[in-house]
């Protein structure tokens, strides 16, 4: 008003804000419905990322039982789950392995001991037969014993193998031989061998001991006898 030529703007602008008030309100609207929708869209989000993660932890969870089954498989040697409720579990080593154990009802006899099949053991594309572990695939294996026997006198032991290639007489691969020195303070003792041999098919490998009614016989799992392709 003090300014001549603007009164008119004044009007203009005393007008102006009288059309702008519903948008301003609207645009309050706006900004509220905009806020909800941002609202929505971040609780939808949020159910989505739990429904994803509840359905990860469920098959987290499937993986792990399935996992820990054939886990105890390995281990125990026996199946827990029946066969029937999973028949896809069944998981089969890429190569030729066998893992013996000593057990009560195994009967060594003088040298050569003799290994459980009521163990369960863990055999596959190799046999057992009469204490020998039979190949079925030549390649290059590892094989491997340990004992423990009662170290009152020398103890030999020693992985023995008969092949068609030398009849009658069997090739030692491994050996070990303990003296005692001081008997009475070293009764107890063990007994480990491994190594890398080729091997054919029909090859028979197995364990030889000095006098197998030194071998202690407390834990099965205290005498074992295995070989697996490398
Ligand atoms: C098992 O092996 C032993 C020692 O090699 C042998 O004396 C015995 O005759 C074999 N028994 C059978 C049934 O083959
Ligand atoms: C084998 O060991 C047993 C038990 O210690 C003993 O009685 C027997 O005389 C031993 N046999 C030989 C041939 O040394």
């Amino acid at each position: 008003m003090a300014e001549g030529g603007y009164p008119s703007v004044y009007v203009v602008d005393s007008c102006a804000p009288c059309p702008q008030v519903p948008p301003r309100v609207s645009k309050g609207q706006r900004r509220a419905t905009a806020a909800q929708t941002l609202l929505f869209l971040l609780v939808s989000v949020a159910l989505c990322g739990m429904a994803i993660e509840a359905c990860f932890i469920y098959r987290l969870y499937q993986r792990g039982s399935d996992t820990s089954a054939s886990f105890s498989k390995i281990i125990a040697g026996k199946d827990i789950t029946p066969p029937t409720t999973r028949p896809s579990v069944v998981i089969h080593p890429s190569k030729p392995v066998a893992h013996l154990t000593d057990g009560q009802n195994v009967v060594h006899e003088k040298h050569i001991m003799a290994w459980s099949m009521d163990a369960d053991p863990l055999l596959y594309e190799m046999d057992y037969k009469n204490g020998s572990l039979l190949v079925q695939k030549e390649g290059f294996y590892y094989v491997y014993s340990k004992v423990s026997f009662l170290d009152t006198e020398i103890f030999y032991h020693s992985i023995e193998l008969k092949t068609k290639l030398y009849v009658g007489k069997s090739i030692p691969l491994l050996m070990s031989r303990e003296y005692p020195e001081k008997i009475s303070s070293k009764m107890r003792s063990n007994s480990y061998l491994g190594g890398v041999f080729h091997l054919h098919r029909d090859d028979a490998l197995f364990v030889k001991v000095s006098n197998s009614s030194k071998v202690r016989r407390y834990r099965s799992f205290e005498n074992i006898f295995g070989a697996y392709m490398i």
